[in-house]
Order: C-alpha cells, then sequence, then structure tokens
C-alpha cells in the first residue's frame, strides 16, 4: 500500500473523511501525539487499527468525538462527565465511562468501560464532524516504538500500513492525554497527562491517582489502564534517570557518559538551563520547563533511536504538575531505572 503524507488543507481534510467513511485507517494529528483513526463503530475498521499497529489485542482503544452530545448513544455520562467536560473539553483529557452496547467490544479489548476524548487541535475536530462518525484511535506509532509528536514520525512507523496520514504540524502537548476513570465514586487518574491530578481535583473537589502510575506494575498484577502493562515508549538503547541536586546529576551523567563513549555513541537529554554543566557533550536540549520536556521527550528517544546510540542518560524532573506525566513516560522509557544522586 502506498502512503500519502499530506498538509492538513480542505482538500487532504476530505479525502480523509472519505477514507474513514469508507473503514480505512489515517493518521491524524492532535494536540498530545498523533493519532491512528477509524471508525469505531465498524469493527472490521477497528481491527485495521491494531494490525496496523501491531498492538496486542486486550489494550482498549481511545473513541475520539468532536461535540459532548456524541456521549450519549457511546456511553452512560454522569455528573463528573458533565463538569470535567466544561472545565477541559475540547482538551488532553480522557475520560472512561461505563459503555453502551453500541461499541463494538474490539474497540474497549472486551471492557464494560469505554474511553473517550474530545480533542482541542482543529484539524482532529474537522475529520471527526467531516467523516460523520466517533474515530477510535491510540497513538500512531508501531506498538513499543515512542508515541509520534511530528507526522514524519509516523511515516517513520506507517509507511506502507496505512494509505494516509494528515500533517497538522508537531503536536503540542507532547505526551498522552491523561486517563481519568469515572466509573467509581471519585475519579482516578489512571495516566498522567495534560491536565493534571490537581486541576481535576480543583473541578470535582477529589481526585486519586492509581498508584501504579510511578512504579513497574508487580508480578501478576493487574494493570487499571491495560496500556500501562505493556513495554512503553522505550528508546532501543538502554536509557537511566538520574535525580537529585543539578550540579551532582551533572557530574554524575557526565561521569558516566564519557566511561560509556569508550564503546560508542551515547545521549545525554537534559534541561536547556543545564546545558553549559555538560560542555561539549553530545545533549538533546529538553527546553526551559517540564512542559517543555514533555513536548520534546518522544522526539528526544527517536532521535536516540535514529543516531543509534548504545545508551541514554537523562535528567529526572520534580513529579508535580506536568512533570508527573513527563516523569511516568521517562521511567517507563527508563525500564525504571532512575539513580538518586
Ligand atoms: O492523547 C491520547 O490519548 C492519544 C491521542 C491519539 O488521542 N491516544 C492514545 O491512545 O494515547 P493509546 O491507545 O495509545 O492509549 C490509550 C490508553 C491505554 O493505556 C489504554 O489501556 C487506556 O487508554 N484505555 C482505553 N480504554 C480503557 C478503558 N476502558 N479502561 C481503562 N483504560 C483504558
Ligand atoms: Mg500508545
Amino acid at each position: 500500500m502506498r502512503t500519502q503524507l499530506l498538509k492538513a488543507d480542505e482538500s487532504s481534510l476530505k479525502l480523509a473523511a472519505e477514507l474513514l467513511k469508507d473503514g480505512q485507517v489515517v493518521g491524524i494529528p492532535t494536540e498530545t501525539v498523533y493519532g491512528l483513526g477509524a471508525d469505531a463503530l465498524n469493527e472490521t475498521a477497528v481491527r485495521a487499527i491494531f494490525a496496523a499497529k501491531e498492538r496486542p489485542a486486550d489494550n482498549p482503544l481511545i473513541v475520539h468525538v468532536a461535540d459532548f452530545a456524541e456521549l450519549e448513544p457511546l456511553c452512560h455520562v454522569n455528573d463528573m462527565a458533565r463538569k470535567l467536560n466544561e472545565a477541559f473539553w475540547p482538551g488532553p483529557l480522557t475520560m472512561i465511562l461505563p459503555k453502551k452496547d453500541i461499541v463494538p467490544t474490539v474497540v474497549t479489548a472486551g471492557l464494560e468501560s469505554v474511553a473517550i476524548r474530545m480533542p482541542a487541535h482543529p484539524v482532529a475536530q474537522r475529520i471527526i464532524r467531516l467523516s460523520g462518525c466517533p474515530i477510535a484511535a491510540p497513538s500512531a506509532n508501531r506498538s513499543g516504538r515512542p508515541s509520534p509528536t511530528q507526522a514524519q514520525h509516523v511515516f517513520e512507523d506507517m509507511d506502507g500500513r496505512i494509505p494516509l496520514i494528515i500533517d497538522g504540524g508537531d503536536s503540542d502537548v507532547g505526551v498522552e492525554s491523561t486517563v481519568v476513570s469515572l466509573t467509581g465514586d471519585t475519579a482516578v487518574v489512571l495516566r498522567p497527562g495534560g491536565i493534571t491530578p490537581e486541576m481535576i481535583a480543583a473541578v470535582l473537589g477529589t481526585c486519586e491517582v492509581a498508584d501504579s502510575v510511578m512504579r513497574p506494575l508487580r508480578e501478576g498484577e493487574e494493570a487499571p489502564s491495560p496500556g500501562m502493562k505493556h513495554k512503553h515508549y522505550a528508546p532501543k538503547a538502554p536509557m537511566t534517570l538520574y535525580a537529585g541536586q543539578t550540579a551532582q546529576v551533572a557530574r554524575r551523567i557526565c561521569a558516566e557518559y564519557d566511561a560509556a563513549k569508550e564503546d560508542g555513541e551515547a545521549l545525554i537529554l537534559a534541561a536547556h538551563d543545564h546545558l553549559p554543566l555538560y560542555g561539549d557533550r553530545h545533549v538533546f536540549d529538553l527546553g526551559p520547563t517540564a512542559a517543555s520536556a514533555a513536548h520534546a521527550l518522544f522526539a528526544a528517544l527517536r532521535y536516540a533511536d535514529t543516531l543509534g546510540v548504545h545508551r541514554v542518560f537523562s535528567e529526572a524532573y520534580p513529579e508535580e504538575g506536568v512533570g508527573l506525566a513527563l516523569m511516568n513516560r521517562m521511567a517507563r522509557a527508563a525500564g525504571f531505572d532512575i539513580v538518586h544522586v
């Protein structure tokens, strides 16, 4: 199959909508990461997503809508969902709600709940509206690769597997949406993202965070969000995180990097303000803030793969605000290899 990569404009968006109506899979920009979209109510189309991604069938998909009214046929809406919609939609928040029968089990991997998100990216919204269907879309990476934050990343992973990728520019947030479960009495964050637990608690009065967010799953433990049990986000080379006081962290990373260099190329990921501490070593600039680091992280991991480095060393970040989402991805990329300096 030939894969077209087209800039977002009225004619490419119409083409995307036609392909989606026809049961095909299209690469779509969103403000979090790029998605691999198909008609959520067409079982065959949804199976084609799993095939293109080589995704295990036990990992459910997020259904994307453009209007709150579209939830009604898909799931049982509650007050928490209405309040979070008012506060954060469209935006980088996914709500887990009890599903209705119309949603095929292949979308939810057999669960009684369904994940729903209203993306803020104007191109994603326009495609959903033009297609007239709810769009099931996981991140558009091949399973096990870092999520794509640029159309080019999607092309690297999906060339020859899907007919069309729409280029809507770099994803703004850079990490996947916050996944919040609303099926119980209180909201529980299963996957941290751009909308923080603090922001949700400010609207609902309280918000819990699943305790597996910042640690590996134990042997035999069930993942609250099935996606968290699969190895995620990792570069090909082993990666280690260093936490502690800035100067000491930099000294330690420099020493590890210099030792690793004897066996081949290595890469350091560091905050912009710390670059002088690394001299002329090969550093990927994560920008000035935790938000800029979240925006840059997946591109940095793909850059490490492209260079073919054999080791990656990264500064750790405080697990607060968007730093929690950033560290959730960084810790997984590093296989939880975190050194406290
Ligand atoms: O930002 C995002 O969420 C992107 C863009 C494309 O919207 N999508 C995305 O999809 O990250 P994906 O498939 O890579 O991650 C979906 C996560 C997985 O961890 C999955 O297990 C979880 O949501 N999930 C989906 N349905 C669920 C459900 N019913 N209960 C619990 N977790 C669910
Ligand atoms: Mg994913």
